[in-house]
């Protein structure tokens, strides 16, 4: 039977990693879905529990699992830890560890939330863009980097790095992600300025070669920001570094009026993924049932879809989140003022329409 690891995690992950439960077990009762679960301790919680953000017995579990689907980490109270100690360094572990090196986010708009979005429902309408984001190197991993004292002078210090393979795997990800969508990608880069930019456009240039199917565009960072609030919809599927990927990805995910409808997959080369919501952990709200656990839901579809060999299962949820947005119902972050209900309810909906 395939295995599915669960990281609660901490914040609203717990609420909304609950809900998500909830829809995994419908699935075998009513659909016989056939997956077994197992929760661990992460983040925070991994802190808290066994003195470390990923305790070895979490990340053996990850390491066994077909999915892995977290759900948020990271809260005020470990702020002042020790860096290695914080809840985002076990995430960079649990990443690095199973060479996830694929992070694919999707930023889609629901019809029924275009008003949700912070710009006209007219350019965003039908928005549907890719972000593959390069989740292993870069600056994130890259050395030397630290703080250190030269001259007299305290001097922080990272190192933007990428091999020749790196950038080739991510590239035929992003092609291959790009033949099954519009056939359309744009790399993001910094090639005016940085070294590192050079190299990955040319090699991402050499590997298009193999996609002939695919129109291939380039376009600076900066250009891409300013693109993406100006005329969002020109993009398809874009690929890009660690860090670049990381602001351009809440960008998009903005686009759409809620980060809280957005999963994302973490993918190694075997197809093994990590699943998580592209929103963090949001302290300020909670364990007030407030949460959208649908971003967790819709990461669990992504997980049987592309680890778990489950598609029509993963199209059930899909359809079952597009059904109770059709019938009105709304958490907070995407009520645009109207009532709204709480995240058990909107589990419990979302487990109702399964069909
Ligand atoms: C993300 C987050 C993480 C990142 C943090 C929590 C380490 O912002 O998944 O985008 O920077 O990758
Ligand atoms: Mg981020």
């Amino acid at each position: 039977m395939k295995k599915l690891v669960v990281l609660p995690g901490d914040g609203i992950g717990p609420e909304i990693v609950q809900q998500t439960l909830t829809v995994v077990d419908a699935l075998r009762t009513r659909f016989d879905l056939a997956l077994e679960t197992s929760e661990h301790a992460f983040g925070g919680a991994g802190y808290d529990a066994a003195g470390k953000p990923l305790p070895d017995e979490t990340l053996a579990a990850c390491a066994q699992a077909d999915a892995v689907l977290m759900g948020a980490v990271g809260g005020p109270q470990y702020d002042t830890l020790e860096r290695d100690l914080r809840p985002e360094r076990g995430l960079l572990g649990l990443r690095s560890a199973l060479d996830m090196f694929s992070n694919l986010r999707p930023a889609m708009l629901y019809p029924e939330l275009a008003a949700a979005s912070s710009l006209k429902p007219e350019l965003v309408a039908g928005l549907d863009i890719m972000i593959v984001r390069e989740l292993t190197g870069g600056i994130y991993f890259g050395g030397p980097r630290g703080i250190e004292v030269r001259d007299g002078v305290r001097t922080g210090f990272n190192t933007m790095v990428y091999s020749e393979p790196e950038i080739e795997r991510i590239a035929h990800s992003a092609f291959a992600v790009a033949m099954a969508r519009g056939k359309r990608l744009c790399s993001v880069d910094k090639a005016n300025v940085l070294e590192v930019s050079e190299l990955w456009r040319e090699v991402v240039t050499r590997v298009g070669a193999d996609y002939p199917e695919v129109e291939l565009s380039h376009m600076y960072v900066d250009n891409a920001a300013m693109q993406l609030v100006r005329d969002p919809r020109q993009f398809d599927v874009m690929v890009t570094s660690n860090l670049f990927g990381d602001v351009l990805s809440d960008c998009a995910a903005m686009l759409t009026g809620s980060i809280g409808m957005l999963p994302s997959a973490s993918l190694n080369s075997d197809g093994h993924g990590l699943y998580e919501p592209v929103h963090g952990s949001a302290p300020d709200i909670a364990g007030q049932n407030v949460a959208n656990p649908l971003a967790a839901i819709l990461s669990l579809a992504m997980a049987l879809r592309y680890s778990l060999g489950e598609a029509a299962q993963a199209d059930r949820i899909e359809r079952a989140v597009g059904e109770v947005l059709a019938q009105g119902l709304r958490t907070a972050d995407i009520a645009n003022g109207a009532d709204a209900i709480g995240t058990a309810e909107m589990g419990s909906a979302v487990v109702a329409a399964l069909n």
